[in-house]
């Protein structure tokens, strides 16, 4: 008789984390590894408001926000959530979460209101104290130096089209280091290069129920490929630079950049299909992640390119390459669906189909699959120490009940979804070592305004009442047990 429904065999497969129940032999329940950071994440100018406070300077979002007709609804910044001033009460909320990891950005204005000159001492206070606090509730504090709010007063010199802003950068990351790296051990330089450039210097274009979107973030500019290419080359500079002037004040910080990662997701799993998606992901990546990673452009970028190639110099390219502890990145969505081809390109893309089901934004069809391959690819591709995925998560049609709940059951589908992926490429050997979950509460989703809810944590922006969504409960009993039952 065969005892495959032994309830003992059950208990010594799962280990301690299943006291009862039945379960085929061989399977095991999804465990992370012991120090797997179960970690949420937020950026100043989506949550922080008080934009005046303490001597602050303006940020191009504080600008970009007050033009009529740029944000939905005419949503801004201006109090976000209050956690300027309620950050006590959020860091309490994300210990009782079960966080063990919070990802913040630090203001760049808040620091240094003209971009450059002389650091305000107040701005540095506010993030000191946070990382107490965040320390006291034993949570592992990890800085995002840039979250998109440059100084205003640098835009006006320029902004990103001037290399100068790459050293102010520099100048900017080397302080924070020496101010706050003895505490917060990990940062990342900059969020989203690709996003931030592509979108705040040309807008991109998406297809929505069939028709093109123009998403667009601050400064809002047209600019030509040539100069959007310039713009992309400060960025990465930036961020190597950063990681020479932080390495110089404090050589035992851990650093790495906080990307995004565009993703080819194989269409089905052949060999050929599963090649052809690692040439679309260094394809997709040439002008970010694989610089950064390799120290080099890619000829076939700048073949293609041509004329309008970024201007850089050998110098730039070794900063730039700068040996990484971790790279971060953030994992939403594929960017394409791809196969094997036999053109010149190595991969052809293939539209999804029509009825492929949809998250809460316009942008966000639900393929968690990308949790997995992105970060496969990425370890087959530059072969990083670590990885961390410093976002993903998703929008939905949050409605507070009458008794005081959210059930955001799609929230919860997809964060187990994605936990799921995660854990596969986590058995195959891929060092991803977190997750930080977008976001921890309900926030300004920039130019998609307050309507567009991503947090864990409900907030009534009207009262600045945190509720805790049913996906905080799924998230806080993940993180304790350290897997998915
Ligand atoms: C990525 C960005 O880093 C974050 O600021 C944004 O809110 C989320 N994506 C959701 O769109």
């Amino acid at each position: 008789m065969s005892n495959y429904f032994d309830s003992r065999d059950f208990v010594k497969l799962a280990g301690n984390h299943v006291q009862s129940g039945k379960k085929m032999p061989g399977a095991t329940l999804p465990t992370f590894p012991e120090q797997f950071l179960w970690g949420v994440a937020t950026a100043a100018y989506q949550i922080e408001g008080s934009p005046d406070a303490d001597g602050k300077g303006k940020s191009i979002w504080d600008t970009y926000a007050h033009i009529p007709g740029k944000m939905k609804n005419g949503d801004t910044g201006d109090v976000a959530i209050d956690h300027y001033r309620r950050y006590k009460e959020d860091v309490a909320i994300m210990k009782e979460m079960g966080v063990n990891a919070y990802r913040f950005s630090i203001s760049w204005p808040r620091i240094f209101p003209n971009g450059v000159g002389k650091p305000n001492q107040k701005g540095v206070d506010f993030y000191s104290r946070l990382v107490d606090e965040l320390l006291k509730a034993g949570i592992e504090p990890f800085g995002t130096l840039y979250h998109w709010d440059l100084p205003q007063a640098l835009q006006d010199k320029g902004g990103w089209q001037s290399r100068d802003t790459a050293q102010a950068f520099a100048d900017y990351a080397s302080l924070i280091a020496e101010q706050l790296g003895d505490r917060v051990k990990h940062f990342f330089t900059l969020n989203e290069l690709q996003n931030f450039v592509d979108m705040g210097h040309r807008g991109t274009e998406i297809k929505v129920q069939g028709k093109d979107v123009r998403i667009e973030l601050a400064p809002g500019l047209q600019l030509s490929t040539a100069q959007v290419n310039q713009v992309s080359h400060h960025a990465v500079l930036a961020h190597g630079l950063a990681v020479q002037s932080m390495r110089a004040i404090r050589p035992d910080l851990l650093l790495g950049p906080a990307d995004v990662l565009f993703t080819g997701v194989p269409i089905i799993d052949t060999p050929a299909n599963v090649r052809a998606a690692e040439i679309a992901t260094k394809k997709y990546n040439e002008r970010f992640l694989d610089v950064m990673l390799t120290g080099k452009y890619s000829d076939s970028y700048l073949q293609a390119a041509g004329q309008d190639a970024p201007k850089f110099t050998e110098a730039d390219l070794k900063a730039i390459g700068s040996p990484l502890d971790f790279v971060g990145v953030n994992i939403y969505i594929p960017k394409s669906y791809v196969e094997a081809s036999e053109d010149a390109k190595g991969f052809r893309e293939v539209p999804t189909s029509l009825t492929h089901p949809k998250m809460g934004s316009p942008w966000h069809s639900f393929s968690p699959e990308v949790l997995y391959w992105g970060p496969r690819l990425m370890n087959s591709l530059w072969k990083p120490k670590a990885i961390y995925i410093t976002e993903n998560g998703c929008a939905a049609g949050d409605v507070l009940t009458t008794e005081g709940r959210v059930l955001d059951t799609d929230r919860v589908m997809y964060m187990r979804a994605v936990m799921l992926n995660l854990h596969r490429a986590i058995s195959e050997a891929v060092p991803v070592k977190g997750n930080f979950v977008w976001s921890a509460f309900d926030n300004l989703e920039w130019t998609g305004g307050f309507g567009t809810r991503f947090g864990l944590v409900h907030v009534d922006f009207k009262t600045q009442k945190r509720t805790p969504k049913l996906s905080a409960a799924w998230f806080k009993e993940a993180s304790q047990r350290n897997g998915i039952v």
